[in-house]
Protein backbone atom coordinates (compact mmCIF):
# COMPACT_ATOMS: atom_id res chain seq x y z
CA UNK A 1 0.00 0.00 0.00
CA UNK A 2 1.20 3.28 -0.71
CA UNK A 3 1.39 5.44 2.13
CA UNK A 4 1.30 9.03 1.08
CA UNK A 5 -0.08 11.71 3.18
CA UNK A 6 -1.88 14.23 1.08
CA UNK A 7 -0.92 17.78 2.80
CA UNK A 8 -3.55 20.12 1.13
CA UNK A 9 -6.81 19.78 2.71
CA UNK A 10 -9.90 18.49 -0.15
CA UNK A 11 -11.99 21.53 0.33
CA UNK A 12 -8.82 23.95 -0.67
CA UNK A 13 -6.82 21.74 -2.91
CA UNK A 14 -7.25 22.13 -6.66
CA UNK A 15 -6.78 17.79 -7.06
CA UNK A 16 -10.65 16.80 -7.82
CA UNK A 17 -11.81 13.48 -6.94
CA UNK A 18 -10.62 10.58 -9.35
CA UNK A 19 -13.37 9.13 -11.83
CA UNK A 20 -13.77 5.55 -12.12
CA UNK A 21 -11.23 4.01 -13.53
CA UNK A 22 -8.47 6.57 -13.32
CA UNK A 23 -7.23 4.44 -10.20
CA UNK A 24 -3.64 3.66 -11.71
CA UNK A 25 -3.11 6.98 -12.59
CA UNK A 26 -4.31 8.51 -8.93
CA UNK A 27 -1.76 5.88 -7.04
CA UNK A 28 0.77 7.15 -9.51
CA UNK A 29 -0.08 10.86 -8.43
CA UNK A 30 0.27 9.90 -4.76
CA UNK A 31 3.39 7.90 -5.13
CA UNK A 32 5.09 11.09 -6.26
CA UNK A 33 2.94 12.91 -3.70
CA UNK A 34 1.41 14.95 -6.32
CA UNK A 35 -0.54 17.41 -4.86
CA UNK A 36 -1.11 20.78 -6.18
CA UNK A 37 -1.25 24.38 -3.91
CA UNK A 38 -4.25 26.04 -3.77
CA UNK A 39 -3.68 29.41 -5.25
CA UNK A 40 -4.07 31.64 -2.76
CA UNK A 41 -1.62 30.29 -1.05
CA UNK A 42 1.03 29.85 -3.75
CA UNK A 43 0.03 33.45 -4.84
CA UNK A 44 1.20 34.67 -1.51
CA UNK A 45 4.02 33.11 -1.38
CA UNK A 46 5.08 33.86 -4.56
CA UNK A 47 4.51 37.49 -4.04
CA UNK A 48 6.81 37.46 -1.25
CA UNK A 49 9.60 35.81 -2.96
CA UNK A 50 9.82 37.80 -6.01
CA UNK A 51 9.48 41.00 -3.67
CA UNK A 52 8.65 43.71 -6.33
CA UNK A 53 11.95 42.83 -8.17
CA UNK A 54 11.53 42.59 -11.80
CA UNK A 55 14.78 40.56 -12.55
CA UNK A 56 14.47 38.25 -9.71
CA UNK A 57 15.03 34.52 -10.76
CA UNK A 58 12.61 31.94 -9.07
CA UNK A 59 12.75 28.31 -9.05
CA UNK A 60 9.98 25.58 -8.28
CA UNK A 61 11.91 22.28 -7.56
CA UNK A 62 8.83 20.04 -7.97
CA UNK A 63 6.86 22.54 -10.05
CA UNK A 64 3.61 19.77 -10.82
CA UNK A 65 1.26 21.71 -13.30
CA UNK A 66 2.96 25.24 -12.41
CA UNK A 67 0.91 26.94 -10.11
CA UNK A 68 3.58 28.04 -8.45
CA UNK A 69 5.36 29.29 -11.43
CA UNK A 70 2.44 30.81 -12.66
CA UNK A 71 2.06 33.31 -9.49
CA UNK A 72 5.57 33.56 -9.95
CA UNK A 73 5.56 34.56 -13.91
CA UNK A 74 2.54 37.25 -13.27
CA UNK A 75 4.06 38.93 -10.12
CA UNK A 76 7.32 39.22 -12.38
CA UNK A 77 5.35 41.28 -14.81
CA UNK A 78 3.45 43.11 -12.83
CA UNK A 79 6.76 44.49 -11.45
CA UNK A 80 7.72 44.98 -14.64
CA UNK A 81 9.72 42.25 -16.25
CA UNK A 82 9.63 41.41 -19.68
CA UNK A 83 7.38 38.79 -20.45
CA UNK A 84 9.99 37.51 -23.27
CA UNK A 85 12.35 37.17 -21.10
CA UNK A 86 10.42 34.99 -18.37
CA UNK A 87 12.23 31.61 -19.55
CA UNK A 88 15.61 32.89 -18.01
CA UNK A 89 13.73 33.90 -15.03
CA UNK A 90 10.94 31.25 -13.69
CA UNK A 91 12.88 27.93 -13.59
CA UNK A 92 10.61 24.77 -12.85
CA UNK A 93 12.10 21.04 -12.59
CA UNK A 94 9.64 17.75 -12.47
CA UNK A 95 10.08 14.04 -12.88
CA UNK A 96 6.44 13.86 -14.40
CA UNK A 97 6.69 14.90 -18.32
CA UNK A 98 3.10 15.29 -18.57
CA UNK A 99 2.71 17.81 -16.00
CA UNK A 100 5.46 19.48 -17.51
CA UNK A 101 3.39 19.79 -20.79
CA UNK A 102 0.08 21.17 -18.79
CA UNK A 103 2.23 23.41 -17.03
CA UNK A 104 4.08 24.87 -20.62
CA UNK A 105 0.18 25.06 -21.66
CA UNK A 106 -1.29 26.91 -18.64
CA UNK A 107 1.95 29.02 -18.97
CA UNK A 108 1.62 29.96 -22.69
CA UNK A 109 -1.99 30.37 -22.15
CA UNK A 110 -1.40 33.12 -20.07
CA UNK A 111 1.63 34.16 -22.65
CA UNK A 112 3.88 33.27 -19.91
CA UNK A 113 7.49 31.40 -20.17
CA UNK A 114 9.42 29.39 -17.86
CA UNK A 115 12.34 26.93 -18.58
CA UNK A 116 11.05 23.46 -17.89
CA UNK A 117 13.28 21.27 -17.00
CA UNK A 118 12.20 17.02 -16.83
CA UNK A 119 14.04 15.62 -14.62
CA UNK A 120 14.44 14.36 -10.97
CA UNK A 121 15.85 17.43 -8.94
CA UNK A 122 18.02 15.42 -6.94
CA UNK A 123 20.01 14.73 -9.84
CA UNK A 124 20.66 18.28 -10.94
CA UNK A 125 24.30 19.90 -9.53
CA UNK A 126 23.97 22.74 -7.35
CA UNK A 127 25.51 25.90 -8.41
CA UNK A 128 28.82 24.61 -5.94
CA UNK A 129 28.99 21.70 -8.21
CA UNK A 130 30.15 21.13 -11.91
CA UNK A 131 27.22 20.95 -14.27
CA UNK A 132 24.73 23.17 -12.29
CA UNK A 133 22.02 23.82 -14.85
CA UNK A 134 20.56 26.33 -13.23
CA UNK A 135 21.85 30.08 -12.51
CA UNK A 136 22.21 31.50 -8.91
CA UNK A 137 18.73 31.85 -7.91
CA UNK A 138 16.57 34.79 -6.09
CA UNK A 139 14.14 32.73 -4.81
CA UNK A 140 13.09 28.96 -4.32
CA UNK A 141 8.91 28.09 -4.13
CA UNK A 142 6.96 25.24 -4.08
CA UNK A 143 5.39 22.76 -2.33
CA UNK A 144 7.61 19.58 -1.97
CA UNK A 145 5.97 16.22 -2.10
CA UNK A 146 5.29 14.44 0.85
CA UNK A 147 6.40 10.49 0.45
CA UNK A 148 6.64 8.70 3.74
CA UNK A 149 10.35 6.92 4.97
CA UNK A 150 8.27 3.57 4.23
CA UNK A 151 8.00 4.33 0.56
CA UNK A 152 10.87 6.64 0.39
CA UNK A 153 13.55 4.13 -0.41
CA UNK A 154 16.70 3.06 -2.18
CA UNK A 155 18.21 4.82 -4.90
CA UNK A 156 16.09 7.96 -4.76
CA UNK A 157 16.80 7.63 -1.34
CA UNK A 158 20.21 7.77 -1.23
CA UNK A 159 20.69 10.49 -3.70
CA UNK A 160 18.12 12.71 -1.82
CA UNK A 161 20.02 12.09 1.57
CA UNK A 162 23.51 12.35 0.32
CA UNK A 163 21.95 15.86 -1.76
CA UNK A 164 20.64 17.00 1.89
CA UNK A 165 24.34 16.12 3.45
CA UNK A 166 25.74 18.13 0.54
CA UNK A 167 24.39 21.11 2.45
CA UNK A 168 25.23 19.90 6.02
CA UNK A 169 21.90 18.31 6.32
CA UNK A 170 22.33 14.24 8.08
CA UNK A 171 18.60 12.98 7.31
CA UNK A 172 17.67 9.65 9.36
CA UNK A 173 16.58 7.20 7.59
CA UNK A 174 13.07 8.01 8.90
CA UNK A 175 13.17 11.45 7.11
CA UNK A 176 9.85 11.99 4.23
CA UNK A 177 11.24 13.06 1.03
CA UNK A 178 10.44 16.26 1.94
CA UNK A 179 13.03 17.41 4.26
CA UNK A 180 16.09 16.52 1.80
CA UNK A 181 13.92 18.15 -1.25
CA UNK A 182 13.98 21.52 0.90
CA UNK A 183 17.58 21.49 1.60
CA UNK A 184 19.09 20.52 -1.53
CA UNK A 185 16.66 23.31 -3.30
CA UNK A 186 18.13 25.97 -0.97
CA UNK A 187 21.40 25.04 -2.18
CA UNK A 188 20.74 27.04 -5.47
CA UNK A 189 19.76 30.20 -3.58
CA UNK A 190 22.27 33.00 -3.80
CA UNK A 191 23.30 33.96 -0.12
CA UNK A 192 20.39 36.90 0.56
CA UNK A 193 17.51 34.54 -1.54
CA UNK A 194 14.45 33.95 -0.46
CA UNK A 195 12.49 30.85 0.33
CA UNK A 196 9.28 30.37 0.53
CA UNK A 197 7.40 26.41 0.27
CA UNK A 198 4.69 25.37 1.78
CA UNK A 199 6.11 22.04 4.04
CA UNK A 200 4.21 19.82 6.64
CA UNK A 201 3.17 20.81 9.81
CA UNK A 202 5.92 17.91 11.30
CA UNK A 203 8.59 20.14 10.32
CA UNK A 204 7.88 21.67 13.74
CA UNK A 205 6.58 18.64 15.82
CA UNK A 206 8.66 15.31 14.59
CA UNK A 207 12.17 14.28 16.03
CA UNK A 208 13.18 13.12 12.39
CA UNK A 209 12.91 17.10 10.92
CA UNK A 210 15.35 18.15 13.52
CA UNK A 211 18.67 18.77 11.54
CA UNK A 212 16.03 20.55 9.50
CA UNK A 213 14.84 22.50 12.47
CA UNK A 214 18.80 23.52 13.22
CA UNK A 215 19.86 24.42 9.81
CA UNK A 216 17.01 26.82 9.12
CA UNK A 217 18.13 29.13 12.23
CA UNK A 218 21.36 28.76 11.20
CA UNK A 219 20.82 29.07 7.04
CA UNK A 220 19.02 31.88 6.54
CA UNK A 221 18.90 35.37 8.60
CA UNK A 222 15.21 35.51 9.01
CA UNK A 223 12.43 32.98 9.13
CA UNK A 224 8.77 33.34 9.32
CA UNK A 225 6.57 31.22 10.00
CA UNK A 226 2.74 31.04 8.91
CA UNK A 227 0.32 28.51 11.16
CA UNK A 228 -3.41 28.23 10.09
CA UNK A 229 -5.53 28.53 12.79
CA UNK A 230 -9.41 28.06 11.90
CA UNK A 231 -11.05 24.82 13.27
CA UNK A 232 -13.14 24.43 10.26
CA UNK A 233 -9.91 23.79 7.91
CA UNK A 234 -7.88 21.69 10.45
CA UNK A 235 -8.09 18.42 9.19
CA UNK A 236 -5.99 19.50 6.44
CA UNK A 237 -4.53 23.16 6.25
CA UNK A 238 -2.77 22.39 10.50
CA UNK A 239 -0.94 19.58 8.62
CA UNK A 240 0.55 22.42 6.93
CA UNK A 241 3.14 25.22 8.04
CA UNK A 242 4.37 27.97 5.46
CA UNK A 243 7.94 28.83 5.75
CA UNK A 244 9.16 32.00 4.16
CA UNK A 245 12.96 33.32 5.17
CA UNK A 246 15.74 34.78 3.28
CA UNK A 247 19.27 35.46 3.43
CA UNK A 248 21.70 34.04 5.43
CA UNK A 249 23.81 33.76 8.19
CA UNK A 250 21.39 32.60 11.30
CA UNK A 251 19.04 33.87 13.15
CA UNK A 252 18.05 33.34 16.63
CA UNK A 253 14.52 34.22 16.42
CA UNK A 254 11.40 33.26 13.80
CA UNK A 255 8.29 35.71 13.88
CA UNK A 256 5.48 33.74 13.34
CA UNK A 257 1.27 34.16 12.17
CA UNK A 258 -1.23 32.68 13.16
CA UNK A 259 -3.90 32.91 10.33
CA UNK A 260 -7.19 31.55 10.25
CA UNK A 261 -7.18 30.29 6.59
CA UNK A 262 -5.75 30.75 2.84
CA UNK A 263 -7.61 33.81 2.79
CA UNK A 264 -6.02 35.79 5.74
CA UNK A 265 -2.82 35.54 3.92
CA UNK A 266 -3.54 39.08 2.13
CA UNK A 267 -3.24 40.19 5.72
CA UNK A 268 0.38 39.68 6.10
CA UNK A 269 1.50 41.95 4.06
CA UNK A 270 3.61 43.40 4.71
CA UNK A 271 4.98 41.16 7.67
CA UNK A 272 4.37 43.01 10.94
CA UNK A 273 6.60 41.08 13.09
CA UNK A 274 6.65 39.26 16.42
CA UNK A 275 9.91 37.38 17.21
CA UNK A 276 10.07 34.10 18.87
CA UNK A 277 12.86 32.23 19.69
CA UNK A 278 12.61 28.19 19.27
CA UNK A 279 14.07 25.79 21.36
CA UNK A 280 17.94 24.81 20.33
CA UNK A 281 16.87 21.76 20.61
CA UNK A 282 14.23 19.12 20.64
CA UNK A 283 10.51 19.84 18.91
CA UNK A 284 8.67 23.15 18.11
CA UNK A 285 5.24 21.72 18.60
CA UNK A 286 5.22 24.58 21.26
CA UNK A 287 4.99 26.91 18.77
CA UNK A 288 1.68 25.95 17.77
CA UNK A 289 0.00 27.52 20.98
CA UNK A 290 -0.15 31.48 21.01
CA UNK A 291 2.61 33.35 22.61
CA UNK A 292 0.65 34.08 25.96
CA UNK A 293 0.31 30.15 26.57
CA UNK A 294 4.28 29.41 25.66
CA UNK A 295 5.31 32.24 27.95
CA UNK A 296 3.09 30.91 30.29
CA UNK A 297 4.05 27.59 30.16
CA UNK A 298 7.70 28.43 30.12
CA UNK A 299 7.47 30.35 33.50
CA UNK A 300 5.27 28.09 35.37
CA UNK A 301 7.16 25.16 33.75
CA UNK A 302 10.49 26.65 35.42
CA UNK A 303 8.80 27.93 38.88
CA UNK A 304 7.22 25.29 40.93
CA UNK A 305 7.25 22.21 38.34
CA UNK A 306 10.18 19.70 38.00
CA UNK A 307 10.90 16.78 35.33
CA UNK A 308 9.80 13.60 36.69
CA UNK A 309 13.48 12.61 36.43
CA UNK A 310 14.19 13.93 39.18
CA UNK A 311 11.79 11.50 41.43
CA UNK A 312 13.32 8.79 39.63
CA UNK A 313 14.16 8.01 35.95
CA UNK A 314 11.59 5.82 33.82
CA UNK A 315 12.62 2.57 32.69
CA UNK A 316 11.47 -0.19 30.35
CA UNK A 317 9.68 -3.50 31.74
CA UNK A 318 10.57 -6.71 31.31
CA UNK A 319 10.79 -7.79 27.72
CA UNK A 320 9.84 -11.59 27.38
CA UNK A 321 9.97 -11.76 23.96
CA UNK A 322 6.79 -13.84 23.46
CA UNK A 323 3.95 -12.06 26.44
CA UNK A 324 1.45 -14.43 25.42
CA UNK A 325 3.14 -17.12 26.23
CA UNK A 326 4.99 -15.85 29.54
CA UNK A 327 2.03 -13.98 30.51
CA UNK A 328 -0.43 -16.29 31.76
CA UNK A 329 -4.06 -16.07 34.12
CA UNK A 330 -4.62 -18.02 36.59
CA UNK A 331 -6.87 -20.64 34.79
CA UNK A 332 -4.15 -21.72 32.46
CA UNK A 333 -2.04 -21.45 35.96
CA UNK A 334 -4.01 -24.23 37.13
CA UNK A 335 -4.42 -26.00 33.76
CA UNK A 336 -0.63 -26.73 33.64
CA UNK A 337 -0.39 -27.13 37.29
CA UNK A 338 2.67 -24.30 37.71
CA UNK A 339 3.15 -22.88 41.42
CA UNK A 340 3.51 -19.62 42.46
CA UNK A 341 7.25 -19.96 42.77
CA UNK A 342 7.37 -20.82 39.59
CA UNK A 343 6.05 -17.56 38.60
CA UNK A 344 6.04 -13.86 39.37
CA UNK A 345 2.77 -11.51 39.69
CA UNK A 346 2.63 -9.10 37.29
CA UNK A 347 0.23 -5.95 35.93
CA UNK A 348 -1.46 -7.83 33.20
CA UNK A 349 0.16 -6.53 30.06
CA UNK A 350 -1.86 -3.20 28.42
CA UNK A 351 -2.71 -0.60 30.69
CA UNK A 352 -6.68 -0.49 30.57
CA UNK A 353 -6.93 -2.24 34.13
CA UNK A 354 -4.87 0.82 35.58
CA UNK A 355 -7.93 3.16 36.06
CA UNK A 356 -7.35 4.95 39.51
CA UNK A 357 -4.51 5.96 41.40
CA UNK A 358 -2.68 3.23 42.31
CA UNK A 359 -2.68 -0.67 41.22
CA UNK A 360 -3.36 -2.26 44.44
CA UNK A 361 -3.42 -5.90 46.18
CA UNK A 362 -7.21 -6.06 45.97
CA UNK A 363 -7.14 -4.72 42.12
CA UNK A 364 -4.10 -7.11 40.91
CA UNK A 365 -6.52 -10.03 42.74
CA UNK A 366 -9.48 -8.50 40.97
CA UNK A 367 -7.78 -9.11 37.28
CA UNK A 368 -6.93 -12.37 38.66
CA UNK A 369 -10.43 -13.39 39.30
CA UNK A 370 -10.93 -11.31 35.66
CA UNK A 371 -8.46 -14.23 34.24
CA UNK A 372 -6.12 -11.27 33.35
CA UNK A 373 -2.99 -12.56 32.25
CA UNK A 374 -1.36 -12.02 35.99
CA UNK A 375 1.43 -14.25 36.22
CA UNK A 376 4.86 -14.21 34.31
CA UNK A 377 6.81 -17.43 33.97
CA UNK A 378 9.98 -17.08 35.98
CA UNK A 379 10.94 -20.51 37.52
CA UNK A 380 14.28 -21.13 38.75
CA UNK A 381 16.88 -22.30 36.26
CA UNK A 382 17.27 -25.46 38.32
CA UNK A 383 13.99 -25.97 38.09
CA UNK A 384 12.95 -29.77 36.38
CA UNK A 385 9.72 -30.15 37.57
CA UNK A 386 7.66 -32.39 35.33
CA UNK A 387 4.91 -29.48 35.21
CA UNK A 388 7.22 -26.64 34.04
CA UNK A 389 8.95 -29.39 31.65
CA UNK A 390 5.41 -29.62 30.12
CA UNK A 391 5.09 -26.12 29.58
CA UNK A 392 8.19 -25.70 28.17
CA UNK A 393 6.99 -28.17 25.61
CA UNK A 394 3.73 -25.95 24.66
CA UNK A 395 6.38 -23.17 24.26
CA UNK A 396 8.65 -24.93 21.57
CA UNK A 397 5.36 -26.17 20.21
CA UNK A 398 4.24 -22.74 19.42
CA UNK A 399 7.97 -22.04 18.44
CA UNK A 400 8.41 -19.39 21.27
CA UNK A 401 12.62 -20.22 21.51
CA UNK A 402 12.80 -18.53 18.13
CA UNK A 403 11.69 -15.26 19.16
CA UNK A 404 14.67 -13.05 18.63
CA UNK A 405 14.51 -12.05 22.40
CA UNK A 406 13.82 -15.92 23.23
CA UNK A 407 16.99 -16.53 21.02
CA UNK A 408 19.40 -14.24 22.23
CA UNK A 409 18.86 -15.00 26.49
CA UNK A 410 19.86 -18.42 28.23
CA UNK A 411 17.53 -20.61 28.80
CA UNK A 412 15.12 -18.71 26.74
CA UNK A 413 12.42 -19.44 29.29
CA UNK A 414 13.48 -17.19 32.06
CA UNK A 415 12.68 -13.42 30.70
CA UNK A 416 14.93 -11.13 32.94
CA UNK A 417 12.41 -9.88 35.29
CA UNK A 418 12.45 -6.01 36.40
CA UNK A 419 11.88 -5.65 39.94
CA UNK A 420 8.51 -4.47 41.07
CA UNK A 421 8.92 -0.47 40.56
CA UNK A 422 6.88 2.17 42.73
CA UNK A 423 5.44 3.92 40.51
CA UNK A 424 4.11 2.62 36.77
CA UNK A 425 4.12 5.23 33.38
CA UNK A 426 1.80 4.51 31.23
CA UNK A 427 3.30 5.61 28.24
CA UNK A 428 1.16 4.98 25.20
CA UNK A 429 -2.22 6.87 25.37
CA UNK A 430 -4.76 8.40 23.72
CA UNK A 431 -5.41 11.49 26.43
CA UNK A 432 -2.05 11.49 28.30
CA UNK A 433 0.21 9.66 30.09
CA UNK A 434 -0.35 8.47 33.83
CA UNK A 435 1.45 7.55 36.89
CA UNK A 436 0.05 5.03 38.59
CA UNK A 437 1.39 3.81 42.32
CA UNK A 438 2.55 -0.23 42.19
CA UNK A 439 0.79 -0.85 45.77
CA UNK A 440 0.57 -4.31 45.09
CA UNK A 441 4.46 -4.15 44.11
CA UNK A 442 4.20 -6.25 40.83
CA UNK A 443 6.45 -6.40 38.21
CA UNK A 444 5.49 -5.57 34.62
CA UNK A 445 5.92 -5.87 30.95
CA UNK A 446 7.12 -3.57 28.36
CA UNK A 447 3.71 -1.91 27.61
CA UNK A 448 4.37 0.33 30.61
CA UNK A 449 7.54 1.95 32.28
CA UNK A 450 8.31 2.15 35.47
CA UNK A 451 9.61 4.45 38.12
CA UNK A 452 11.90 3.80 40.80
CA UNK A 453 11.91 6.74 42.79
CA UNK A 454 15.59 7.98 44.18
CA UNK A 455 15.93 7.08 47.92
CA UNK A 456 15.98 11.70 49.06
CA UNK A 457 12.73 11.52 47.04
CA UNK A 458 10.19 12.95 49.70
CA UNK A 459 7.96 10.18 51.18
CA UNK A 460 4.41 11.10 49.57
CA UNK A 461 5.63 11.00 46.23
CA UNK A 462 4.41 7.58 45.71
CA UNK A 463 0.84 8.85 46.71
CA UNK A 464 0.56 12.11 45.58
CA UNK A 465 2.48 12.05 42.25
CA UNK A 466 -0.09 10.35 40.77
CA UNK A 467 -2.77 12.67 41.71
CA UNK A 468 -0.97 15.90 41.19
CA UNK A 469 0.32 14.76 37.90
CA UNK A 470 -2.81 14.87 36.27
CA UNK A 471 -2.92 19.01 35.85
CA UNK A 472 -3.31 20.50 32.82
CA UNK A 473 1.02 21.92 33.15
CA UNK A 474 1.99 18.20 33.45
CA UNK A 475 -0.28 16.90 30.11
CA UNK A 476 0.98 20.08 28.61
CA UNK A 477 4.41 18.93 29.07
CA UNK A 478 3.16 15.90 27.94
CA UNK A 479 2.18 17.20 24.51
CA UNK A 480 4.89 19.01 24.08
CA UNK A 481 7.69 16.55 24.94
CA UNK A 482 5.72 13.17 23.64
CA UNK A 483 5.69 11.51 20.16
CA UNK A 484 2.34 11.32 18.54
CA UNK A 485 1.68 8.25 16.48
CA UNK A 486 -0.38 6.83 14.26
CA UNK A 487 -4.40 7.12 15.54
CA UNK A 488 -3.54 9.93 17.81
CA UNK A 489 -1.48 8.06 20.38
CA UNK A 490 0.56 9.95 22.41
CA UNK A 491 4.06 8.17 22.74
CA UNK A 492 7.02 9.17 25.47
CA UNK A 493 9.74 7.13 25.66
CA UNK A 494 11.82 7.18 29.21
CA UNK A 495 14.44 9.92 27.45
CA UNK A 496 11.30 12.22 27.17
CA UNK A 497 9.25 10.83 29.76
CA UNK A 498 11.98 12.06 32.18
CA UNK A 499 11.24 15.20 30.85
CA UNK A 500 7.94 14.99 31.78
CA UNK A 501 7.43 18.59 33.87
CA UNK A 502 5.64 17.68 37.29
CA UNK A 503 5.03 19.25 40.98
CA UNK A 504 8.48 19.92 42.13
CA UNK A 505 8.62 18.90 45.96
CA UNK A 506 7.89 21.88 47.52
CA UNK A 507 4.94 22.44 45.69
CA UNK A 508 4.16 18.67 45.99
CA UNK A 509 4.34 18.59 49.47
CA UNK A 510 1.93 22.50 49.91
CA UNK A 511 -0.41 21.04 47.29
CA UNK A 512 -0.90 17.44 48.97
CA UNK A 513 -1.78 18.57 52.25
CA UNK A 514 -4.43 21.03 50.42
CA UNK A 515 -5.81 17.72 48.45
CA UNK A 516 -4.91 14.48 50.23
CA UNK A 517 -8.07 14.41 52.20
CA UNK A 518 -10.08 14.29 48.91
CA UNK A 519 -7.42 11.00 47.12
CA UNK A 520 -10.49 8.40 47.66
CA UNK A 521 -12.81 10.50 46.21
CA UNK A 522 -10.95 11.37 42.88
CA UNK A 523 -9.56 8.16 43.11
CA UNK A 524 -12.90 6.78 42.70
CA UNK A 525 -13.84 9.39 39.90
CA UNK A 526 -10.98 8.20 37.62
CA UNK A 527 -12.14 4.51 38.14
CA UNK A 528 -15.44 5.92 36.84
CA UNK A 529 -13.36 7.97 33.99
CA UNK A 530 -14.34 11.82 34.90
CA UNK A 531 -11.11 12.60 34.74
CA UNK A 532 -12.27 15.81 33.50
CA UNK A 533 -13.28 16.89 36.55
CA UNK A 534 -10.87 15.88 38.77
CA UNK A 535 -7.80 17.13 36.38
CA UNK A 536 -9.85 20.60 36.82
CA UNK A 537 -10.01 19.97 40.97
CA UNK A 538 -6.03 19.90 41.14
CA UNK A 539 -5.36 22.70 38.60
CA UNK A 540 -7.43 24.46 40.93
CA UNK A 541 -5.97 22.81 44.18
CA UNK A 542 -2.41 22.92 42.18
CA UNK A 543 -1.95 26.05 39.68
CA UNK A 544 -4.24 28.27 41.21
CA UNK A 545 -4.17 27.74 45.22
CA UNK A 546 -0.48 26.65 45.59
CA UNK A 547 1.58 28.08 42.68
CA UNK A 548 -1.08 31.55 42.43
CA UNK A 549 -1.85 31.15 39.19
CA UNK A 550 -5.22 33.28 37.89
CA UNK A 551 -8.11 32.15 36.85
CA UNK A 552 -7.08 33.47 33.40
CA UNK A 553 -3.62 31.39 33.81
CA UNK A 554 -4.96 28.34 34.81
CA UNK A 555 -7.93 28.59 31.86
CA UNK A 556 -5.08 29.22 29.34
CA UNK A 557 -3.13 26.07 30.53
CA UNK A 558 -5.84 23.92 30.19
CA UNK A 559 -6.86 25.28 27.02
CA UNK A 560 -3.69 25.27 25.24
CA UNK A 561 -3.13 21.38 26.62
CA UNK A 562 -7.15 20.49 24.98
CA UNK A 563 -5.52 22.23 21.59
CA UNK A 564 -2.49 20.34 21.20
CA UNK A 565 -4.42 17.38 22.10
CA UNK A 566 -7.16 17.74 19.56
CA UNK A 567 -4.78 18.79 17.30
CA UNK A 568 -2.97 15.09 17.89
CA UNK A 569 -6.33 13.32 17.54
CA UNK A 570 -7.22 15.13 14.70
CA UNK A 571 -10.24 17.00 16.22
CA UNK A 572 -11.68 13.91 17.57
CA UNK A 573 -13.49 14.33 20.67
CA UNK A 574 -11.00 14.28 23.79
CA UNK A 575 -13.84 14.68 26.09
CA UNK A 576 -14.66 12.34 28.85
C1 LIG B 1 3.11 18.28 -3.87
S1 LIG B 1 3.32 18.33 -5.63
C2 LIG B 1 3.56 20.03 -5.80
C3 LIG B 1 3.51 20.55 -7.17
C4 LIG B 1 3.52 22.06 -7.25
N1 LIG B 1 4.74 22.62 -6.72
C5 LIG B 1 2.33 22.64 -6.52
O1 LIG B 1 2.51 23.14 -5.42
O2 LIG B 1 1.22 22.55 -7.00
C6 LIG B 1 4.87 17.58 -5.81
C7 LIG B 1 5.41 17.42 -7.23
O3 LIG B 1 6.73 16.87 -7.09
C8 LIG B 1 7.01 16.04 -8.19
N2 LIG B 1 8.15 15.22 -7.77
C9 LIG B 1 8.16 14.22 -6.86
N3 LIG B 1 9.42 13.79 -6.66
C10 LIG B 1 10.22 14.57 -7.44
C11 LIG B 1 11.62 14.63 -7.65
N4 LIG B 1 12.44 13.82 -7.03
N5 LIG B 1 12.10 15.55 -8.52
C12 LIG B 1 11.26 16.38 -9.18
N6 LIG B 1 9.92 16.36 -9.02
C13 LIG B 1 9.41 15.48 -8.15
C14 LIG B 1 5.70 15.34 -8.44
O4 LIG B 1 5.62 14.86 -9.77
C15 LIG B 1 4.70 16.46 -8.15
O5 LIG B 1 4.34 17.12 -9.32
Amino acid sequence: MIDVVVLQPRSLSTTTPAPAGALPELQARKARGAFFTPAAIADFLAWWAVGGDPSAKVLDPTCGEAVFLLAAARQLRQSGADPGNLDQQVFGVDVHERSLDEAMRLLEAEGLDAHLIPDDFFNLATPAQLGCPLPELDAVVGNPPFVRYQEHIGDVRKRSASAALAQGVRLSGLASSWAALLVHACGFLKPDGRLAMVLPGELLTVHYAEPVRRWLRRRFAAVHLVLFERLQFADALEKVVLVVAQGSGGCDAFSLYHVDDASDLRDLRPFDHFNVTPADEGKWTDLLLPIRQRQLFKRVAAHGFASLDEYGAPELGTVTGANGYFAMSESTRQEHRLQPDQLARISPPGTKHLRGLSFTAKDWSSVRDADLPVWMLYPRVDDCSYELGRYLQVGRRLGVPDAYKCRIRDPWWRPPLVSPPDLFFTYMSHRYPRLIANSARVSFVNSMHGVRLRRETTAIAKSALPLLALNSVTMLGAELYGRSYGGGVLKMEPREAARLPVPDPRTLSAAWRLIKGERARLDRQLRERTWTAVVARVDEVLLRGVLGLTRDEAADMSEAAHTLRQRRLGRESAGD
